[in-house]
């Protein structure tokens, strides 16, 4: 994606129309390939999210030509996840510890530490924008299921699992905050 390209009016809408098919879909993200444009733009946002409302806050983040650098010590999780393009949900391994590097929508350098399920947000959309779905990344195939199924029987284990790793607290005073541990969403 080149810069003279990004603040042509067709991608400014592009990224618009993205904006606006995310959250009419309660995605926590989008990237350009799901809405079949070659580009290498997502979106992300997460703001009271009625799919994943055990989601920390992400502010709305439009990422141009976004890469991911994993933190040599970085941990990982074992992140159940969904996706707008597929009706499952499934376990995917993912870094907790990473540093994303993206031009805004005006072609300025951005980066951020990232933490925690953002961090596993982060590494989901530039799947996609490398043509990866996160079920190509499951490992055990016995964790996909419907959202129903997850609602009904995996989805307080899965929390149970986040908590005890110190990735989400059930404690409504600090479910509105960014991603467990604090400051994780910090813009350096
Ligand atoms: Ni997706």
């Amino acid at each position: 994606m080149e810069p003279d390209d990004l603040v042509s009016d067709r991608v400014q809408e592009l990224i618009d129309d993205m904006i606006e098919t995310m959250r009419a879909a309660s995605g926590a993200g989008l990237a350009a390939t799901q809405v079949g444009e070659g580009l290498r733009i997502a979106v992300l946002e997460v703001r009271a999210n009625g799919r994943y409302p055990y989601k920390p806050a992400l502010p709305l983040t439009v990422a141009v030509n976004p890469v991911v650098t994993v933190a040599s010590d970085s941990p990982t999780f074992m992140i159940n996840e969904g996706c707008l393009s597929v009706p499952l949900r499934g376990d995917v391994r993912r870094h907790m510890d990473v540093t994303v590097s993206h031009l805004d929508r005006n072609g300025d350098p951005v980066t951020l530490h990232v933490r925690g399920l953002t961090a596993g947000t982060w590494q989901h959309e530039v799947d996609h924008l490398d043509g990866v779905l996160f079920i190509d990344r499951v490992e055990d195939p016995h964790t996909l299921t419907t959202w129903e199924e997850f609602e009904n029987h995996h989805r307080r284990a899965f929390l149970t699992r986040l908590e005890e790793a110190g990735w989400y607290t059930s404690d409504p005073g600090g479910a509105a905050t960014d991603t467990v541990p604090r400051r994780s969403y910090d813009a350096s």
